[in-house]
């Protein structure tokens, strides 16, 4: 009954990677337990995780082909609004977002199109802004754009509106750090940059107040839900940002975070379901509404366990 912070499945959205190349899953070696998905193997996926009462899903995709320009992001036959579509004829209840960047449809693995050397800022927001819309149509309730292209929030949600999907969410990663915790995920994303490095648009680790000050930003460009990301190393963020904006918060457990932990988990040289547990419970704690995690579907499992 003193208990200040009680975690819960309540607590999770479940990432999924969705790769339209493959006929059957295959594990991302780096991330024990986390599959790429055939988009024939969504819907089985998706009845587990409803049945272990995790409400919300993130969808990444995967495309059959990368261009220039991210193309099969906004193809409404892309691989994220068949895999959309496809949960929403099962399961209407379940809350499905979607992550809106162009960086796994890209050739050369940056967030947008390259001019000059660099992503080009407004180019990319009409193409984030397509993505967006192509996957609430698709049935998405929360489009992610995950770019951190200056003005990406407004350009979507006028986007949204003027074609009458207001119901859609727009949940910004509005604080997302250059982080090397994101190793594993661009692994199984393939979505390493072919040159340089996302630092010209992500944020610089030891700055706060700039974190602040995006996501002060992105709510008054229309985000319902901001996001900071990674967690566990910017539980401070979180914090701070609890403390500052009324919005809900999403923190973004990362593929790096996950990774460490499943790889001492298998050394033996930690206890991974309490070490997963005490990280998750922390980012609560720090003031996150919703995690995102890799973990959600055993630790709603370790849950239910310790209930009973
Ligand atoms: C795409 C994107 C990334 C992650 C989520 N969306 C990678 C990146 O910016 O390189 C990372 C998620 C994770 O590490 O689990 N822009």
């Amino acid at each position: 009954m003193v208990q200040e912070t009680r975690l819960s499945n309540l607590d999770f959205m479940y990432p999924m990677f969705v790769d339209s190349r493959l006929t059957s899953r295959e594990e991302i070696p780096s991330m024990p337990g986390i599959h790429r998905f055939a988009l024939s193997e969504v819907p089985n996926e998706i009845a587990e995780v409803k049945a272990l009462k995790i409400p919300a899903v993130l969808i990444f995709g995967l495309p059959e082909r990368k261009d220039a320009m991210g193309s099969e992001a906004y193809s409404d036959d892309g691989v994220v609004q068949r895999a959309v579509r496809a949960i929403k004829k099962e399961e209407s209840e379940l809350v499905v977002a979607t992550d809106v960047c162009l960086c796994q449809y890209t050739d050369h693995g940056h967030c947008g199109p390259i001019h000059n050397g660099t992503v080009a800022n407004d180019e990319t927001l009409e193409l984030l802004s397509r993505t967006a819309v192509s996957h609430a149509k698709a049935g998405a309730d929360i489009v992610g754009p995950s770019a951190m292209m200056d003005g990406q929030v407004k350009a979507i949600r006028s986007e949204l509106d003027e074609r009458g999907l207001h119901d859609t969410l727009v949940m910004s990663y509005s604080a997302k750090y250059a982080s090397a915790f994101y190793g594993p995920f661009r692994e199984a994303a393939e979505s390493v940059p072919r040159w340089g490095d996302r630092r010209s648009y992500q944020m610089d680790p030891p700055n706060r107040k700039e974190a602040e000050r995006e996501i002060a930003l992105d709510i008054r460009e229309g985000a319902d839900i901001v996001m900071v990301k990674p967690a566990l190393s910017y539980l401070d963020v979180i914090s701070a940002a609890r403390a500052r904006f009324d919005v809900p918060i999403a923190a973004y457990n990362v593929s790096g975070e996950y990774a460490m932990i499943k790889a001492a988990g298998q050394n033996g040289w930690l206890d991974e379901r309490r070490v997963a547990l005490e990280v998750l419970t922390a980012i609560k704690r720090a003031g996150a509404s919703i995690i995102i995690t890799y973990f959600a579907k055993e630790a709603a499992r370790w849950l239910e366990e310790a209930a009973h």
